[in-house]
């Protein structure tokens, strides 16, 4: 046997490659807030913006044309309050934004994210006890009314990326109960307390004003806990897991896929995103080999859909070749 028989051309290596990537698995992160006309870049991740409903449009048209799977949405309220209550503001970014996109382009794919923490003032993912920790229980009410908000507006999956206790069955039975019984829940299963965070703290405007957020996301330090939480959230009626973040979690992806069976994404992260394109810039690495390395690399782990700021860039990469 000469494992390099099949390495020695191009046209070999294409013939027997095992994972294939596809522009549908790609699920593009957005963040939309109040305005017109507005477009400001994020510095912590080139490339990446924050837009007003309009501009927001032509990413969505961007999205259409890449034939991509769909895209992701983060708000970013004009006034936040200690229970986040611009979450459920039917008038809110996010709810605004779905409408037009679903007007303009009903068959793409509108996911909209479903967490506290970009409009509590505090910038936890849940309102507050008096003594400061996240309140688990009471939580849950205000996610369930943005998630039914957000159907109200006519998003095609709702993810909820709190990390609160038994929120994917409270949020199915409040989808259900306002006759949303067709619209899935991708539940942030197993989302870890990761530094490669960092940059979309900046996009989205979701730095807690204290602490941090390991009294709810998991220890980068668990797998085993990982198998607890996403049985959990099957058990509940998740519709599509997510591990998150992505390339540092690899070998938790495939235990997921392994272990469940069950549509699988996963989030490869600003950090992520952030690291590959600075060392690209200063030339210490090939930018567009690292970006579609480190895609195949998380569908050949179990990932079917990809959550990815590179979700145009690696688009085109893939309808060159
Ligand atoms: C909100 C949320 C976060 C991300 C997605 N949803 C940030 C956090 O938990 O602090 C991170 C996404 C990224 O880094 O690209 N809870």
């Amino acid at each position: 046997m000469r494992l390099r028989r099949l390495r020695r051309t191009d046209a070999l290596r294409r013939a027997v490659r095992e994972t294939r990537l596809d522009p549908a698995q790609f699920l593009w992160p957005l963040f939309v807030r109040s305005g017109t006309g507005l477009r400001s870049p994020i510095g912590s991740m080139p490339g990446v913006f924050q837009t007003s409903v309009d501009e927001l449009l032509k990413d969505a048209q961007q999205a259409v044309n890449a034939r991509i799977g769909g895209i992701l949405l983060f708000g970013i309220p004009d006034t936040k309050d200690a229970t986040g209550s611009s979450a459920w503001d039917p008038h809110g970014p996010v709810a605004e934004a779905v409408r037009a996109v679903k007007q303009a382009f009903p068959q793409l794919l509108v996911v909209t994210d479903v967490c506290m923490c970009e409009y509590t003032d505090h910038g936890h993912c849940g309102v507050l006890t008096p003594e400061g920790d996240v309140d688990n229980d009471a939580t849950l009410d205000l996610l369930a009314q943005e998630a039914v908000a957000h159907a109200r507006a006519g998003a095609d999956i709702i993810a909820p990326s709190d990390m609160m206790d038994h929120r994917i069955g409270y949020l199915r039975a409040a989808l259900d109960a306002h006759g949303f019984q067709h619209i899935p829940i991708m539940s942030y299963a197993a989302k870890y307390a990761s530094a490669f965070y960092g940059p979309f703290r900046e996009a989205a405007e979701s730095t807690p004003a204290f602490g941090d957020r390991r009294s709810y996301q998991m220890d980068p330090s668990n797998a085993r806990e990982a198998l607890r939480e996403v049985r959990q959230d099957v058990q509940e009626g998740a519709d599509i897991l997510m591990v998150k973040p992505a390339g540092a979690y690899l070998d938790i992806i495939a235990a997921v896929k392994q272990d469940t069976g069950m549509p699988l994404a996963a989030y490869q992260v600003s950090g992520e995103y952030s690291m590959i394109k600075a060392a690209a810039d200063r030339g210490w690495i090939d930018g567009e080999r690292a970006m579609m390395e480190s895609l195949v690399a998380i569908a050949r782990a179990g990932a079917d859909l990809i959550i990815t700021y590179f979700a145009i860039e690696a688009s085109a990469v893939l309808a060159r070749r």
